[in-house]
């Protein structure tokens, strides 16, 4: 029998240590003891972090729905699969059982197939959190399409990027979405951004709140016709282990996004097992994750994680301030949600509020409570911990990434005890290592290195679409030899681990990956923008905020610096999306500069967050002076 469920503090560490000696081992009895395959693999792990060729379970066949939906039907066909609550609490929340989603998935598959979507075509997806989004994945990954997902927030501009970058054949979205008290035009968005795109030949539309949208003859169609009229039946599309289930795109260090690529097998059994594991799933469980499925958490922990168990999993659309900042606490008293697993963003912001939108709910039927996205801070840890969890339920600090696909740094719930601000301990399967500047491990504790991992796990995403040279440039190329993060981490004496941020221009901002890049690419085209630079700076609330610093061509002739700043707003919003605005922009003179002409970012990272003390040497800078007069009128 393998380990599939950790129920100690012992057996975590005689299972992890398993894990790590014998990696193939173990995943071996993993995959085979508790997933469904339609043909078993030749061989469990290939590929190391010096080729960068990685393949788990390779000549493995199967498909994943039918680990998400197929297997369950003849024990849990009538039990909750999806549990969806609109935006307004006025409308009714939906319950689809397993045997409805496999209707549901398998007429939207046909559709799929009726308009030419064959294995390995792309299909992206641009919709808000209605049940149709889950289904439009498991859709393709039911015929074996790719899906790629973008999300609902990013601009037109984005969209066309993604669109462009992974070839996508159809876009599904809907007439709009609704947003609190606000409604988005998604199809407008989508319009826009097909002006600059030719692969896609059709957009499907789901009707979601009723808006007046035009449909392109030859090209959109509203969905619901064709799939009242698709069968019930569709055989699932067999798939290799190494074939690609979606590509997601991240921010990096270039305007252009990385299309990252993950695969069937080895993502599947990954984030089974570490979803089993991380919240100690138990057959009645209701999980609720908050998270957008735009987003890593969504795929892996909304979606294909909690299927794959056979859980309940809630989808909720709106927002946690809509109609008031009750409406988290409210949804967890409605349906007896047991998890709950949120970004400490809106933590932050629910714990502002009154106590009293927290307290007049009953949550007393919560046991696990989660955490991810950025690092938490030591209040709101205590907060949640206090206030929603009652001093009772555990508290997983999950640390990952997009590329991880699942979880690397995690307490496990009653195994591995919990330590506010720290995710704790590696996740089975995963050897991370602290690395200092030079390319030296650190084995001391207490001090700060760059974190990076020493071995594959089975979830890493195996390529950036169309583009593996950046894949290998970008993750194995900074430590010989290994997976570099991009995030620095604390080990403490019990070898507990603290993410303490990024450390290239990703910056997290409310939870939120952004890119330094396409933003400044954005400012500077703003004809009155020469250049800028874009740091993060802390906020009370999102975690990290944006700073930019922005020299115009001609700085005299700019009269009103508050239309400007909202002029490069704007941009900022059409080019990437609203959530990246700037909180603060200062216009100077210049930025500092080495001699080769490279922006000098550590030292306006150090201006805005008001901690000049030690700049370093600047007398070696191309322009010493710019410093004085940037710290002089800096942004308060
Ligand atoms: C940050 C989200 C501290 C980190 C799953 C990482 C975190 C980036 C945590 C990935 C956490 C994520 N504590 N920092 N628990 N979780 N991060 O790709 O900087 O959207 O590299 O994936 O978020 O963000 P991504």
């Amino acid at each position: 029998m393998s380990n599939y469920h950790i129920k100690d503090t012992e057996e975590y560490y005689q299972v992890y240590r398993k894990s790590i000696t014998n990696p193939e081992g173990f995943w071996e009895e993993i995959a085979e003891e508790h997933f469904l395959w339609q043909k078993r693999w030749d061989k469990v792990l290939e590929g190391d972090f010096n080729d960068n060729e990685f393949k788990w379970f390779k000549g493995g066949k199967l498909n994943i729905t039918e680990n998400c939906i197929d297997r369950h039907l003849k024990t849990r066909g009538n039990k909750t699969a999806i549990l969806f609550e609109p935006n307004s609490p006025e409308e009714e929340a939906q319950h689809i059982t397993y045997n409805e989603l496999s209707k549901r998935v398998n007429k939207l598959a046909n559709v799929l197939k009726s308009k030419g979507v064959k294995k390995g075509d792309r299909v992206c997806v641009y919709l808000p959190m209605i049940p149709e989004l889950a289904i439009t994945l498991l859709a393709c990954a039911r015929i074996g399409a790719i899906h790629s997902v973008i999300f609902a927030g990013f601009s037109s501009n984005a969209v066309a990027k993604r669109i462009n970058d992974s070839q996508s054949k159809v876009v599904i979205t809907s007439d709009g979405a609704y947003r609190g008290a606000k409604t988005i035009d998604l199809k407008g968005i989508v319009d826009t951004a097909l002006k600059e795109c030719n692969s896609v030949e059709s957009v499907l539309v789901v009707k979601r709140i009723n808006s007046d949208i035009t449909l392109k003859e030859g090209r959109d169609e509203w969905i619901q016709p064709l799939i009242d009229k698709a069968s019930t039946e569709c055989e699932p599309e067999i798939m290799d282990a190494e074939d690609p289930l979606f590509i997601l795109y991240t921010s990096g260090s270039t305007g252009t996004p990385k299309g990252m690529v993950h695969t069937t097998g080895g993502y599947m059994v990954y984030t089974g097992y570490s979803f089993k594991n991380v919240f100690q799933y138990k057959e009645n469980d209701i999980y609720w994750c908050t998270a957008d499925i735009g987003w890593i958490t969504g795929h892996s922990y909304i979606v294909y994680g909690p299927l794959v168990n056979g859980a309940t999993t809630v989808m909720f659309e709106g927002v946690p301030s809509y109609p008031d900042y009750g409406r988290f606490w409210e949804i967890i008293e409605k349906h007896k949600i047991t998890h709950f697993y949120t970004a400490p963003t809106a933590i932050r912001t629910l714990a502002k509020q009154e106590t009293e939108f927290t307290t007049k709910y009953n949550l007393s039927s919560l046991k696990i409570l989660g955490t991810v996205g950025e690092p938490i801070n030591e209040e709101a840890w205590h907060w949640y911990n206090d206030v929603v969890g009652s001093k009772r339920c555990p508290i997983v600090d999950t640390y990952w990434q997009t590329e991880t696909g699942g979880f690397l740094i995690t307490p496990i719930p009653y195994v591995i005890p919990t330590k506010p601000t720290y995710a704790t301990l590696p996740f089975i399967g995963i050897q991370p290592v602290l690395m200092d500047d030079n390319g030296k491990e650190i084995k001391e504790n207490f001090v700060n290195g760059n974190l990076c991992i020493k071995f594959p796990w089975p979830a890493m995403s195996r390529t950036i679409w169309n583009d593996h040279d950046r894949y290998r440039k970008t993750f194995f190329s900074t430590y010989k030899g290994m997976y570099f993060t991009g995030d620095s981490a604390l080990r403490d004496e019990v070898k507990y681990y603290r993410i303490t941020g990024r450390i290239d221009d990703v910056i997290i901002v409310s939870g939120h990956n952004l890119g330094t890049a396409p933003i400044e690419d954005a400012i500077n085209e703003h004809p009155a923008v020469a250049e800028s630079a874009i740091v993060g700076f802390p906020h009370e609330i999102k975690g990290s905020a944006l700073y930019g610093f922005i020299t115009l061509k001609d700085k005299g002739a700019c009269r009103n610096q508050e239309h400007l700043q909202k002029e490069i707003n704007q941009l900022i919003s059409d080019h990437v999306g609203p959530i990246a605005k700037l909180d603060k922009m200062q216009f100077t003179e210049g930025l500092p500069k080495t001699r080769s002409g490279k922006i000098v970012r550590r030292i306006l990272r150090k201006i805005a967050c008001n901690d000049t003390e030690e700049l370093g040497d600047t007398s070696t800078l191309l322009n010493p002076k710019i410093v004085k007069e940037i710290m002089d009128n800096v942004v308060k």
